[in-house]
């Protein structure tokens, strides 16, 4: 089976079990938004409580804050968002389809990428134990021109996002033949950019309503709220504030299940530090955050950090931590040193000093932030393509038949144990009960004597339960 109807049966499961289900679903459903169901909620609530429980209780030097979505419209302004918080968009004139430029280049450049992975795979095989890759990988002359062709687009590509130009990003797809995935259709507009911010109105006469914005990240947040928190927890330099809370993106291409929502939940830390010890502190958090998601994924291979190609208008640094997903690796964080870029915009917006006096040097300095930003939903996706695997296990008949079996970590999985009493009668399901009575503070349990305990199994198999209690005198 390819990767494309592996993720497709991977959407369709989580359906079936209860874990995501499309927004208004009733009436055809709302484009990149989804709901969560009973195990859904369950698994995201989890994945939350781990992570706040490794930022703030693991850490004595960060504490949480639950800021408001709605803000001051001037924050935006003094973030960049309202000028900067733009993707490069391009329409396909044959198909109506619209998507981002970008992303259309990096896709092309992941299939050159794929290319020399298929090479070397083969040949792996051809030479078994005596194959030296970096050899191959250097002397191949197909595996050279594909590396040369991409590097060429690459440095292009990276150019052109550096200095905003549109025309170039065009000009690559065409030049690449870079054909709408949708229809083969080559028959491209220019590409524009496209302000990714919600917008609605605030107060109750709509003529003088303010235009305000749904908060495109958690971050500004945490910012605006530097000097309330330091003072009332009385931090000391480095600290961090972590918050975990809904975000909204209008994003151009969303048609990647949970993967890219216009609605969706971060869970983020900014770190404050002394200026000069950003890149420190940068790789002690790279560090720090993917130890966490090889706790949590388990298999080192399917995580790696690619770095930006290009800087946002804040960072002097920045790294991803990619997981493998169905369809490729792709970004489930992103750790970003932002230098002082948004303490210093809000102090000159605003008017007001923000500033940290250092105790001990009686300096006082506008902090350097560290920051690490994980999409919640994202994180979600992740877990359950990894846990997602297919067995064959015998049926009541002794033939094997293939089943579905959710891998997912005990600290997290949507149900801790289930309780089945073997029938339903000669007072066991009373007994279960009592079980599940003794267990329910500490874990999420569930009663099932419904069906034979075979397919009972086979269910708590496909939600992840890690543990089955049987009862059976
Ligand atoms: N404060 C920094 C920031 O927002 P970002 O890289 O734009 O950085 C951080 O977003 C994380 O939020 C991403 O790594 C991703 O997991 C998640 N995220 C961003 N846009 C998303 C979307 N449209 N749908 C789901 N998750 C998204």
């Amino acid at each position: 089976m390819n990767q494309q109807d592996r993720f497709k049966q991977l959407i369709s499961h989580a359906k079936e079990y209860g874990f995501i289900y499309p927004s208004s679903e009733i009436y055809d459903g709302l484009g990149a938004v989804y709901d969560y169901g009973p195990n859904g909620v369950e698994l995201k609530n989890n994945i939350r409580k781990y992570w706040w429980a490794a930022m703030t209780r693991l850490h004595e030097n960060i504490v949480g804050i639950d800021a408001a979505i709605f803000m001051h419209p001037d924050v935006w302004k003094a973030s960049g968002h309202v000028d900067a918080f733009n993707d490069p968009l391009i329409d396909n004139k044959d198909s109506g389809k619209r998507y981002r430029a970008d992303q259309l280049i990096e896709d092309y450049l992941q299939k050159l990428d794929d290319k020399i992975y298929r090479e070397v795979s083969k040949a792996a095989k051809r030479f078994g134990e005596k194959f030296d890759e970096k050899l191959f990988r250097e002397t191949n002359p197909r595996i050279q021109q594909v590396r040369e062709k991409k590097d060429g687009i690459h440095q292009r590509f990276v150019k052109a996002l550096q200095d905003s130009n549109l025309n170039e990003l065009r000009q690559i797809i065409i030049d690449c033949e870079i054909a709408d995935p949708v229809s083969g259709s080559r028959n491209w507009t220019e590409v524009r950019q496209f302000n990714l911010m919600f917008e609605t109105k605030v107060g109750s006469v709509r003529e003088d309503a303010n235009t305000i914005y749904l908060r495109p990240e958690t971050a500004q947040g945490i910012f605006v709220n530097f000097l309330n928190v330091q003072k009332t927890s009385r931090m000391k330099i480095p600290f961090g504030i972590a918050q975990a809370g809904k975000a909204f993106r209008n994003e151009i291409v969303a048609r990647q299940f949970i993967f890219r929502m216009r609605e969706f939940e971060q869970m983020e830390m900014q770190f404050f530090v002394e200026p000069g010890k950003e890149m420190e502190w940068f790789e002690y958090w790279k560090d720090k955050r993917m130890r966490w998601h090889q706790s949590v994924i388990g298999n080192i291979e399917k995580l790696r950090f690619h770095d930006h190609d290009k800087l946002a208008h804040y960072a002097n640094a920045a790294t991803d931590i990619e997981f493998k997903f169905p369809i490729g690796f792709k970004e489930v964080e992103g750790i970003h040193s932002r230098t002082d870029y948004d303490l210093a915009r809000h102090q000159e917006l605003s008017g007001r000093r923000i500033q940290y006096f250092d105790p001990d040097t009686k300096d006082s300095y506008i902090p350097y932030v560290v920051e690490t930003s994980i999409g919640l939903d994202r994180m979600f996706l992740a877990i359950l393509a990894n846990a997602y695997s297919e067995e064959k296990a015998p049926n009541a008949e002794g033939e094997l038949e293939d089943r579905i079996v959710l891998k997912i970590h005990p600290a997290l999985a949507p149900v801790q144990i289930a309780v089945l009493p073997l029938v339903k009668k000669d007072g066991l399901p009373e007994i279960a009960r009592k079980i599940i009575d003794n267990l329910k503070i500490d874990f999420n349990c569930r009663h099932d004597e419904k069906d034979s305990i075979g397919r009972r199994y086979r269910r708590q198999d496909a939600i992840g339960t890690p543990y089955c209690i049987t009862y059976y005198y």
